[in-house]
């Protein structure tokens, strides 16, 4: 471990000691001591058309040269209003403005505080966020309130707001139990909404698939009643796309995929094909109405110093282009990963296997408690990385999230290595 290093989501104790990569390409990471790991989880889930695309290195030194930043109050540039006008091209069509800031938490934190500003500002002001249990949404202190109580967060509880929390509605191949579940969790929905019509904020969603929570799928039919329900008492609908945004779910972001138009959208890692920091909240006319106002106290007052780096912009510019290449990739995964899993259904160690578009996830049944903190994903991660890939399990989930460039010898390579490890 490097003297001066503080590294995240690690216990610098017990951890052992970080790889270091010194470059890399295409799905593939290569390590200082001449090693190669196969990229399975597209680095924390932010790579798209791989490691270093020429293409964004390109975008990225051509804007340097021309603008690296400016401050983005009272000021705009070229970059970020195109990428804000290429996003709206594909959002569903009642999305209207674009806020950026720099990461995932940042883009949930600005949704949050917009979806709490709008009942203030209509001169209703309400209290109460609603989320899901498991759910993940960063690790700012606004997002981990809304997040599902766990280890990440426990140490801060006392510092949180109060949420209320919904069952998510889990499914996996061949279980037949979800609409049942969909139900419930929509009817204790509907009770809260007719006990106290004038309490809540917003519903707040990971939608398709609950990402650190352990890869949890749902039906996009569970998403379209949420959208029902809340659509009937004007209550906001906030999906947090930071993780299944730019084709992660097999369509260009999970709302299209599951045909529902939230109000607001979240979108982070994917946004500049995994190159630099950057985010987006994306919000109805109908939200930004209630902030356009003569009142200075209406405004949004958000705003972090790289806000819209121009840089960033380009950056996500390129990749934009990218996806329409990358298309077809991301549209057949899903039917790649569902032929591979084909083969480990009967393991008696794997079970609960599920798929969404580019997203494969299974649990390991171990002895040991499910969770983030079962042993066996630190022992997965170790023998993968000695096979030459890069898994890294969420407790005892372990799950592929490929870049779109990953070919079909090397997904099947990813198998053959769970496989393998499992055995
Ligand atoms: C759904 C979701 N929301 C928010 C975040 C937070 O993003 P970041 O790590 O960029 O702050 C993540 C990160 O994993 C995520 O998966």
């Amino acid at each position: 471990m490097h003297s001066h290093l503080w590294h995240p989501y690690t216990q610098a104790k017990t951890a052992p000691p970080p790889l270091k990569v010194k470059s890399a390409q295409g799905a593939w990471l290569e390590l200082d001591d001449g090693r190669r790991l196969l990229d399975c989880i597209s680095s924390w889930w932010v790579n798209l058309h791989g490691h270093t695309h020429p293409k964004i290195a390109a975008a990225i030194y051509e804007q340097a040269k021309r603008l690296e930043q400016v401050i983005f109050a009272g000021f705009t540039h070229d970059p970020a209003e195109q990428l804000a006008e290429k996003l709206l091209q594909k959002l569903p069509d009642q999305f209207n403005r674009v806020f950026y800031s720099d990461n995932g938490s940042t883009a949930v934190e600005v949704a949050l505080k917009m979806a709490y500003q709008y009942w203030v500002n209509r001169g209703q002001p309400r209290q109460t966020l609603i989320a899901f249990e498991g759910a993940y949404h960063g690790d700012t202190v606004g997002t981990m309130a809304v997040g599902g109580r766990s280890i990440f967060s426990q140490v801060f509880a006392d510092w949180l707001f109060e949420v209320e929390y919904l069952p998510f509605p889990g499914t996996y191949l061949g279980d037949t139990s979800a609409p049942t579940r969909e139900a419930e969790t929509i009817q204790q929905l509907q009770d809260k909404l007719e006990q106290f019509p004038e309490r809540y904020v917003g519903v707040v969603i990971e939608p398709l698939i609950q990402g650190a929570g352990g890869m949890q799928i749902c039906r996009p039919e569970f998403l379209q009643a949420l959208r029902r329900v809340t659509a009937e008492v004007n209550l906001p609908l906030i999906f947090d796309e930071v993780m299944t945004g730019f084709g992660r779910t097999g369509d260009w972001f999970a709302c299209i995929k599951a045909a529902v138009q939230p109000d607001i959208i979240c979108l982070s890692k994917g946004i500049t094909g995994g190159f630099l920091p950057l985010a987006v909240t994306v919000c109805t006319e109908q939200i930004y109405d209630a902030f356009y106002s003569d009142d200075p106290l209406k405004t949004l007052y958000h705003g972090h110093s790289y806000t819209a780096n121009p840089i960033g912009c380009a950056a996500g510019l390129a990749s934009w282009e990218l996806m329409f290449e990358n298309e077809p990739n991301f549209k057949s995964m899903e039917a790649k990963h569902l032929h591979h899993i084909d083969s480990l259904q009967t393991h008696p160690k794997l079970k609960n296997f599920r798929v969404c578009g580019t997203i494969a996830a299974m649990d390991l049944v171990t002895p040991d408690e499910p969770g983030y903190l079962n042993q066996i994903s630190l022992e997965i991660r170790q023998r993968s990385i000695e096979r030459g890939v890069l898994l890294r399990p969420l407790g005892n989930v372990l799950y592929l999230m490929p870049p779109y460039c990953i070919t079909d010898e090397e997904l099947a390579l990813a198998y053959q290595t769970i496989e393998q490890i499992v055995d």
